[in-house]
């Protein structure tokens, strides 16, 4: 009993050290989370609430005919609710860094014969985002794998209509957490003013406005 409870230890400060050596080399470069781990991203943690995709939802105020940007969608936990809320008449860009996440929504996307999705593969700050489209943005434990934030959020500013707003979800279970305040400063710095907030210190949404 005794080693299987030191078993258990060794794993989980192995696992500890992988997501710190993770998230400090993410500062510099981008190691995103890879397609292979996805599942675990569409896990509904029953720890964090607020970090469900129906907590996620119900922050949005979405409408029908609304025209939505998921950035770094990973493998479409939201794409696919939000696609069905906006309805025929709106839109949903998927959009993330890696192929292999796109093609898991583009999966679901054909079971759900949903026709609103379109598909756009780069990385936020990279220019591929257009300017005023979106009513409406969304970064769920993106911000942390993108080593140059300023200038992802600067794109994704732009993106947004004037109204707009862009919802940024992060949970302590993930490597990648980012801090309230470190958030709020990073999206103040491009002219994002906060709206909302929703949730505490370990797992929260902050919508903010671009006014
Ligand atoms: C932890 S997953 C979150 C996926 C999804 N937002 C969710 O909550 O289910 C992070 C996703 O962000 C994507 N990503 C990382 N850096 C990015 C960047 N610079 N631009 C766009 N997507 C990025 C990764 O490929 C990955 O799919």
């Amino acid at each position: 009993m005794r080693s299987f409870f030191n078993t258990i230890l060794r794993l989980i400060v192995l696992l500890g050290l992988i997501a710190l050596t993770w998230r400090f080399f993410s500062r510099r470069s981008s190691i995103p989370c890879p397609t292979w781990l996805s599942w675990l991203v569409e896990l509904d943690n029953p720890f964090f609430k607020n970090y469900s995709a129906r907590a996620i939802m119900q922050h949005l105020a979405l409408e029908p005919g609304m025209k939505v940007l998921d950035c770094g969608c990973g493998p479409g936990r939201l794409t696919i609710p939000v696609a069905k809320e906006v309805g025929p008449a709106g839109q949903v860009t998927a959009f993330d860094i890696q192929p292999g996440m796109l093609q898991r929504v583009r999966d679901k996307v054909e079971a759900e014969n949903l026709s609103n999705v379109q598909f756009v593969q780069g990385g936020a700050g990279e220019g591929k985002l257009g300017r005023n489209q979106y009513d409406r943005a969304l970064l769920v434990t993106v911000l942390g794998e993108i080593p140059d934030q300023k200038a992802a959020l600067a794109e994704i500013f732009e993106s947004l209509k004037r109204g707009g707003i862009l919802s940024v979800t992060e949970v302590i279970a993930d490597p990648h957490f980012q801090r309230r305040d470190s958030v709020i400063r990073a999206a103040n710095s491009v002219g994002f003013v906060e709206k909302d907030f929703f949730g505490n210190r370990l797992s929260y949404t902050i919508n903010f406005e671009k006014s």
